[in-house]
């Protein structure tokens, strides 16, 4: 059985790139979000709030079970929130929490929780965290975002070189996907200029019809995550890498 966990998979990219997998036989997939949108039959949910670190650490046990008939595990970072669009210095501090806990925070603990329980199997491994174009330029308003997201690429960057010191074989990337037509892009287009200078720029991406699906991208990911790995592969990927 080829096992996948998916952060994020009642909607957006999450939710394509569970359903692709599940359209393969021989798949089992445990999603984690605070909602369950999907039934299948190798649909495995674990309801958990990422905001939650309590609840996070008291759950992963659930999130890697050890199975015994695994062919390959993949882990795939991919929730992930904007929270509230406004500078710094006219936010809560609450909401600094709040964005690094979900989008940094909970995924170093998946990661770390992976590697650890899954250190004795041989088969196939790979840790994909979902990251954004955010994490290589300011975008304003966005403050947090940018930074956990330009945080969990250096994560990335270091888990993958520890891997390979260890010769463990674990596949360790990143991937900047692009935009794709999904809440998060509604939530920025809702954004007020004021707070938001890109504003027009957002709005014209969906107004031209320029956001990728999310089927296309997570089709484009599954077919990546399935072939072998290409020499000389960057570790910090673009959409246009895969
Ligand atoms: N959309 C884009 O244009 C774009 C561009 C660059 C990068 N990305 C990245 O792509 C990834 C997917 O984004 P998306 O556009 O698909 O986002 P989305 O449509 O907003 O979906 C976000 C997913 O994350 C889950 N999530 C949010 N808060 C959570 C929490 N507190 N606890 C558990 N799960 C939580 C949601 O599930 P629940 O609400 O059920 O919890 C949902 O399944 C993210 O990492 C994002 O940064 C997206």
């Amino acid at each position: 059985m080829h096992y996948y966990i998916i952060t994020g998979a009642s909607r957006g990219l999450g939710k394509a790139l569970a359903e692709a997998v599940l359209r393969q036989p021989g798949t089992t997939v445990v999603g984690v979000s605070r909602h369950a949108t999907i039934e299948h039959e190798r649909y495995l949910h674990q309801p958990l709030d990422l905001s939650d670190i309590a609840a996070v650490e008291n759950n992963l046990h659930k999130v890697f079970p050890r199975w015994t008939d695994a062919a390959s595990v993949t882990l795939i970072n991919n929730a992930a929130v904007v929270g509230e669009i406004g500078y710094v210095g006219e936010q809560t501090n609450e909401h600094y929490n709040f964005v690094f806990d979900v989008n940094l925070v909970a995924p170093a603990m998946l990661m770390n929780t992976f590697l650890s329980a899954y250190s004795g199997l041989t088969v196939p491994r790979t840790l994909l965290n979902i990251s954004s174009g955010a994490a290589q330029r300011p975008v304003d308003g966005w403050a947090a975002y940018c930074a956990s997201k330009a945080a969990l690429d250096a994560l990335t960057a270091t888990a993958h070189k520890e891997q390979d010191l260890r010769g463990s074989g674990v596949r360790v990337r990143s991937l900047s996907p692009g935009v794709i037509d999904t809440g998060m892009q509604e939530h920025i287009r809702a954004a007020d200029p004021t707070s938001f200078s890109e504003a027009a720029r957002f709005a014209d991406y969906h107004a031209q019809g320029r956001l990728a699906s999310a089927e296309d991208v997570a089709g484009r990911i599954i077919v990546w995550l399935q072939r072998p790995t290409a020499e000389a592969e960057p570790v910090l990927l673009r959409l246009a890498d895969l």
